[in-house]
């Protein structure tokens, strides 16, 4: 807070100077940090210019900025975003499809960049993605590229804290080849006020990653609440509070062929989950022409959970049957795998089975551990019963599941 004191005092005593040509939106409050409010119009190249030129950049807490253009902050160093107020994304859908910043990794496009070194981004503001109308265009346009949120893109050294991320049209944050990058206190609300759902409204992916961690979060939308793609190493997701997900999942992996996919070292603890699809899963492709990869070393602890339809979950058979799965098993194996304090309900949608861990044949699965479960099925399906396959268990819970060395 050195910073704030610093610049109320140059606020009040210096005249602020101009750095924009249309006057009054962006003022340098002193050498290092300027504040920027609204235009009127487009405030998108106004906002790139001044986290350029400012160490700090302060966005009041009246102030809604309106972004019509794509904004594409990387390569920077050394820099502060003090959003107070709110970054507005246009509904223009035909500018964002067209313009949106592309990624070939799962055919997607962005609104914002941020990238570079020593970056932080806090402030107790709001990033809006105008998503209504996209969510709108979706249901009946299953093929509309749909920008994410916000994308942390080869990046170092970044913080972002205090935020709230507002309807984005699909992916909330993208983390894109970064080390050492930490979400803190950040609450998520992707939620649809039609008919038609806030569908891929994932809270985070990460993706060709190492050292991410993400704490104290409030997450409400309509995907993964946090998502482990390929190379993430070393990611913490942990006491987060995710209504109507799709859970915590390591995956898919494994999707394409002759790529090999890598997730090692993942802790998420002190986990609520509601209204979900999943509360903890690892997934990974079975099937002819598929990847390969590892997944080692992961723990699941302390998830609370209620009205989940699948609690606990691995599926290293995904989108296969038995069979199929018997003939082209998953190359990404799973090693090393700790499911420990799970408390709660399901939904019923699997009428009672509560946890489910599939793995394909030969072993591929091994080191998989499970402890204190508490989870129940609705009343009405009696006892919780546990499903598994191909795969040794261990653990004080392993009991429940019974002999799952073959089928
Ligand atoms: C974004 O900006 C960086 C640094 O200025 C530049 O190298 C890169 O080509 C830009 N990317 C896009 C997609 O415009
Ligand atoms: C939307 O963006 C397109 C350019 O992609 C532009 O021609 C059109 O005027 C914009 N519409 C509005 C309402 O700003
Ligand atoms: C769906 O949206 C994409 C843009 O992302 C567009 O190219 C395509 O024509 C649209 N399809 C239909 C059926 O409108
Ligand atoms: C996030 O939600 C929590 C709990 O409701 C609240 O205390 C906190 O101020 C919110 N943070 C932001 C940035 O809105
Ligand atoms: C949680 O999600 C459910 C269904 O997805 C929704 O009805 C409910 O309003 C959400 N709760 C909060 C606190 O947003
Ligand atoms: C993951 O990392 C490994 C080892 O560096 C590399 O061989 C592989 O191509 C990477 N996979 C992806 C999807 O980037
Ligand atoms: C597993 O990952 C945790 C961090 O998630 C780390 O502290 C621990 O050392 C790792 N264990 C091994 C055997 O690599
Ligand atoms: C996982 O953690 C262990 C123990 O800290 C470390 O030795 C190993 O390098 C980590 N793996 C990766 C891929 O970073
Ligand atoms: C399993 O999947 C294969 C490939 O899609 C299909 O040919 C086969 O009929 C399926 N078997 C069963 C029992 O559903
Ligand atoms: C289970 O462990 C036994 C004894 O070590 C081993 O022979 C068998 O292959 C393992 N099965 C699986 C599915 O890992
Ligand atoms: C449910 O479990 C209880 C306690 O283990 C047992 O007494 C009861 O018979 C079980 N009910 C059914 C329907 O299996």
């Amino acid at each position: 807070m050195h910073f704030i004191s610093h610049l109320s005092a140059v606020l009040a005593l210096a005249p602020l100077l101009s750095l924009a040509s249309s006057a009054g939106l962006v003022e340098r409050a002193d050498d290092a940090s300027c504040i920027l409010t609204a235009s009127g119009g487009d405030d998108g190249p106004i906002f790139v210019d001044a986290v350029q030129r400012c160490e700090t950049v302060v966005i009041p807490a009246e102030t809604t900025l309106s972004i019509a253009t794509g904004m594409n902050m990387t390569g920077l160093n050394d820099r502060n975003i003090d959003l107070r107020g709110t970054v507005k994304f246009t509904d223009n859908m035909t500018y964002w499809i067209n313009n949106g910043f592309y990624f070939e990794f799962q055919d997607q496009i962005a609104f914002w960049m941020l990238g570079g070194n020593n970056l932080r981004l806090f402030g107790g503001g709001a990033i809006d993605g105008s998503g209504q109308v996209w969510y709108d265009a979706f249901a009946t346009n299953d093929t509309l590229l749909r920008p994410i949120l916000f994308t942390v893109y080869q990046a170092s050294n970044v913080v972002i804290e205090d935020i709230k991320m507002l309807n984005g049209p699909e992916w909330i944050n993208f983390v894109n080849e970064g080390q050492n990058i930490l979400y803190d206190r950040i609450n998520i609300s992707a939620v649809s006020t039609s008919v038609n759902p806030a569908k891929n409204t994932d809270g985070w992916d990460i993706y060709r990653s190492d050292n991410v961690v993400i704490l104290n979060s409030n997450i409400n939308n309509g995907d993964d609440c946090v998502s482990l793609k390929p190379n993430s190493t070393n990611i913490i997701a942990s006491y987060l509070y995710c209504n109507g997900s799709h859970g915590i999942s390591v995956g898919s992996l494994g999707q394409y062929a002759g790529v090999y996919d890598i997730v090692e070292n993942f802790t998420s603890t002190n986990v609520h989950m509601y209204n979900a699809e999943n509360g903890a899963r690892i997934k990974a492709f079975a099937g002819p022409g598929v990847g390969a990869g590892i997944v080692k070393n992961v723990s699941f602890s302390y998830f609370t959970e209620g009205n989940v339809d699948d609690p606990l979950v691995i599926d290293q058979c995904y989108m296969t049957n038995a069979t199929e799965c018997a003939a082209y098993p998953s190359n990404v194996y799973i090693q090393d795998v700790v499911f420990t304090n799970f408390y709660g309900t399901s939904s019923g949608n699997e009428k009672s089975v509560v946890a489910s861990l599939a793995c394909s044949p030969d072993g591929r699965c091994s080191d998989i551990s499970v402890s204190n479960i508490y989870l129940e099925p609705p009343a009405t399906y009696g006892n919780a019963t546990y499903t598994c396959q191909n795969v040794n268990i261990t653990g004080n819970a392993a009991y429940l599941f019974g002999d799952c060395a073959t089928t």
